[in-house]
């Protein structure tokens, strides 16, 4: 039997019906496309948190959450960790294929002479307060490019469209290092071209005046790593909410630094620093079992960070391929965090018990990636700040994607209406 082509929905109340036709992208389930529902029968449809939503076509990136399946742009991510570069997947993400050499040092080329900030902009951070989270630094000084090249942000230009890729993909280093220097008060560094894109980003924040740096190649290839499974993850709550400020007709600088605040949360990108503080909280590996005691009970808010994933009901491939790194870099560069053993503790205990395993509950990507970045010496606030400089390059792809497809609307969701019925003011005498 083929395929229905069309969902037929019956309001036996009223006897209205719609004809809903089914749309199938090139791999996924086939999605039932509502948008006349509305004017034949009068509903709208109910789903928080979006679970059964697609809100957009998109060609980027694909998931198998059952599977445990991450393509970009259908490169398996297993295959992209092992052998490619995060500048070679942005250029990936952003373009649709991989560069060949001459396209790839073009880019590269770009990328490295707009890495520099403004000058006047490096005094904005004069104007936090010394112990500002960096996130909230990272996002006011994103939003405020818009007010450095407000002459090339015509959204409808393709050239400013893509100079805008290149300038946020190239100068989020620099601002990511610059927020944490001023953190911890030490002076700015420039950007050195004659270093590659996480050699580079590792020199401005770590050098300082007293000494020379030695950068370990070790450290640049696990943040280099990072970087790639951090790159894009299709329509999350960050780039979703890049994509619903973009269409406004918003700056891609604006909707980038929306992105930003989406990702700080804890339930989001904000997690790599919560998992952190929670295994540190649990302190040995003697706590974990009340801590997952905890976890399980539903009068107590306590959730095990770093567990569990709205698409992915498999393991999370980006966390199978980062614990094995963590070990290794953990190893290489000879740090044995005693954190690592709590940490493994709780994955085995977590990943044995009913609760977890019946609600599919699996490490993910941030159970791991928050010990990495300790063993390379990056403090524990810039941890979300590391996450939105890989992210942003797959942010400002579907930026794009989104402005190049024909008879994109302004998102604007409905609601059902819970609140008073109709009523009249009273004078407060009245009331
Ligand atoms: N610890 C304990 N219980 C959990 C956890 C957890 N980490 N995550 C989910 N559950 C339970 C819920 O209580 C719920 O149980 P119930 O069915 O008995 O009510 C069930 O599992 C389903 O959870 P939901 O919250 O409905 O799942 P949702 O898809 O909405 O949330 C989320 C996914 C936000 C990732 C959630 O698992 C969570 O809060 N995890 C911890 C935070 C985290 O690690 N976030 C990073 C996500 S990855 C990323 O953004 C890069």
């Amino acid at each position: 039997m083929s395929d229905p082509k069309i969902v037929k929905l019956v309001d036996e109340s009223s006897n209205r019906s719609s004809e809903l036709p089914l749309i199938s992208g090139t791999l996924g389930p086939a999605c039932i496309d509502i948008g006349t529902l509305y004017k034949d029968t009068g509903h709208f449809t109910y789903d928080p948190g979006y679970g059964s939503t697609a809100s957009t076509k998109s060609a980027i990136t694909y998931i198998d959450g059952d599977e445990g399946v991450l393509l970009y742009r259908g490169y398996p991510i297993e295959q992209l960790a092992e052998k490619s570069s995060f500048l070679e997947v942005s250029y990936l993400l952003l373009n649709g294929e991989l560069p060949n050499k001459t396209q790839f040092e073009g880019f590269e080329h770009e990328i490295t002479h707009h890495t520099m900030m403004h000058e006047a902009q490096k005094n904005f951070f004069q104007g936090f307060h010394h112990d500002a989270h960096p996130m909230a630094m990272l996002a006011a000084a994103v939003a405020s490019l818009s007010a450095f090249y407000h002459d090339d942000l015509d959204v409808e230009d393709p050239a400013d469209r893509k100079l805008a890729a290149i300038r946020l993909i190239a100068k989020m280093p620099t601002i990511a290092a610059a927020c944490f220097r001023y953190s911890v008060g030490w002076p700015m560094r420039y950007p050195r071209n004659n270093l590659e894109y996480v050699t580079r980003f590792l020199h401005m924040m770590f050098e300082v005046p007293s000494e020379p740096l030695e950068m370990n190649p070790v450290a640049a290839k696990a943040l280099d790593l990072l970087f790639i499974l951090h790159a894009d993850h299709e329509q999350n709550a960050s780039t979703s909410t890049v994509r619903l400020v973009g269409s406004t007709g918003a700056n891609p600088y604006a909707s980038v630094a929306a992105g930003i605040t989406a990702l700080w949360g804890p339930a989001h990108g904000g997690a790599n620093e919560a998992v952190l503080k929670q295994l540190k909280e649990i302190g040995t590996p003697d706590n974990v079992e009340t801590a997952v005691k905890r976890a399980k009970d539903k009068n107590d808010s306590f959730r095990l960070m770093g567990f569990g994933h709205r698409v992915y009901k498999n393991f999370d491939p980006r966390a199978k391929i980062i614990r094995e790194m963590c070990h290794k870099v953990l190893a290489e560069l000879g740090v044995n965090d005693p954190l690592l053993d709590v940490a493994m503790k709780l994955e085995e205990a977590a990943l044995k018990d009913d609760y977890f395993v019946e609600r599919k509950l699996y490490p993910n990507v941030d159970f791991y990636s928050g010990i990495i970045y300790k063993a390379l010496g990056i403090p524990t606030e810039m941890f979300t700040v590391m996450f939105a400089i890989a992210r942003t390059s797959g942010w400002i792809s579907h930026w794009i994607e989104q402005h190049e497809t024909p008879g994109s609307r302004i998102g604007r969701p409905r609601q059902i209406y819970t609140g008073a019925g109709v009523r009249d003011y009273l004078p407060t005498a009245k009331r």
